[in-house]
């Protein structure tokens, strides 16, 4: 199985700092974002590939995850064993990358990587998120073998006055993860999508519980995205096509807790983010609280 991580854009966010450096090349903590993104893609234990969609003005990102042995000898030489294992780990992540160098939408992103997807179901997981060690896409691809293999996303409540912000789900509670016995908008609930929306104003909303970037998908959506026509934003979006695949397949929604997860969307987010992981980290939290000093009260 292959999972998919949009990354052609171009991060303006971010700017100055990504005039030059890709964000998701941006450091959380000393590994770059998106490699936290491609190790959770790889938790699934059938998957083989994660495919970047990057664009042709980013080839840093090629560079990160190609095998660099003259520089893993370099650091060996210098008794720096354990950064050239870091190296060689990052060179040796099955990845691959495909392009798409218009920022057309999620939609036609996603599309680019139809012919390395071919046939089989795949991931999509979008990449200003990352769930380090939860198992959430694992998670889905449990619920869609309890359910004839449907697509499956994952959905969590947002306060009503954020609905337009996202794509929005229809539909109803149908049974919960593993025995949580979760219902209606609890961690853990299962719900049978009947409609979905993208970027709805507040009134139009089907619900409150939003996408938030982890998706398990049938192939057939790749012909449906073919045809895509723009939709919210001017852009060809994922959430359409999955609308029209509901007419001919089912899919499901397992809702999670996005806080398990961490954002890495906006400058604020992605320094809160490292800090949080910087506290969780035995190896640093000491020396980061240490340096904050006083500055900064944390747990
Ligand atoms: C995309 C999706 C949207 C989803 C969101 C999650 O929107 O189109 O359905 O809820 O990601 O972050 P974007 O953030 O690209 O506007």
């Amino acid at each position: 199985m292959k999972a998919i991580i949009p990354a052609a854009g171009l991060g303006t966010r971010f700017l100055p700092a990504t005039k030059c450096t890709p964000k998701e090349l941006l450091p959380v903590l000393d590994k770059p974002v998106i490699q936290y993104v491609v190790e959770e893609a790889l938790e699934p234990s059938g998957v083989d590939e994660v495919v970047i969609v990057n664009s042709h003005e980013k080839p840093q990102m090629e560079a990160y995850f190609s095998p660099d042995p003259k520089f893993e000898d370099y650091l060996r030489a210098h008794g720096k064993d354990a950064l050239a294992q870091k190296v060689h780990q990052a060179g040796e992540l099955p990845v691959s990358f495909v392009y798409q160098d218009e920022p057309r939408g999620l939609g036609h992103a996603v599309w680019c990587a139809a012919q390395k997807v071919g046939d089989q179901p795949f991931l999509v997981l979008l990449g200003d998120y990352f769930v380090p060690d939860r198992q959430m896409c694992v998670r889905m691809q449990e619920v869609s073998q309890q359910h004839g293999g449907a697509s499956v996303i994952a959905v969590a409540p947002v306060p009503a006055d954020q609905v337009s912000r996202y794509g929005i789900i229809a539909g109803e509670c149908v049974g919960s993860y593993g025995d949580s016995g979760a219902t209606g908008e609890q961690e853990g609930a299962v719900w049978r999508v009947t409609g979905l929306v993208e970027k709805p104003a507040p009134e139009d909303a089907p619900s409150r519980l939003f996408i938030v970037g982890r998706y398990l998908l049938s192939p057939r959506i790749m012909d449906l995205l073919a045809t895509q026509g723009k939709g919210a934003g001017g852009e060809i979006q994922l959430t359409d096509s999955m609308e029209r695949l509901l007419e001919e397949e089912q899919m499901y929604a397992l809702v999670v807790d996005p806080d398990e997860g961490c954002d890495t969307g906006t400058p604020a987010a992605w320094a809160a983010t490292n800090a949080r992981l910087a506290l969780r980290d035995p190896q640093m939290a000491a020396a980061f609280k240490e340096a904050l000093g006083d500055e900064v009260k944390l747990g």
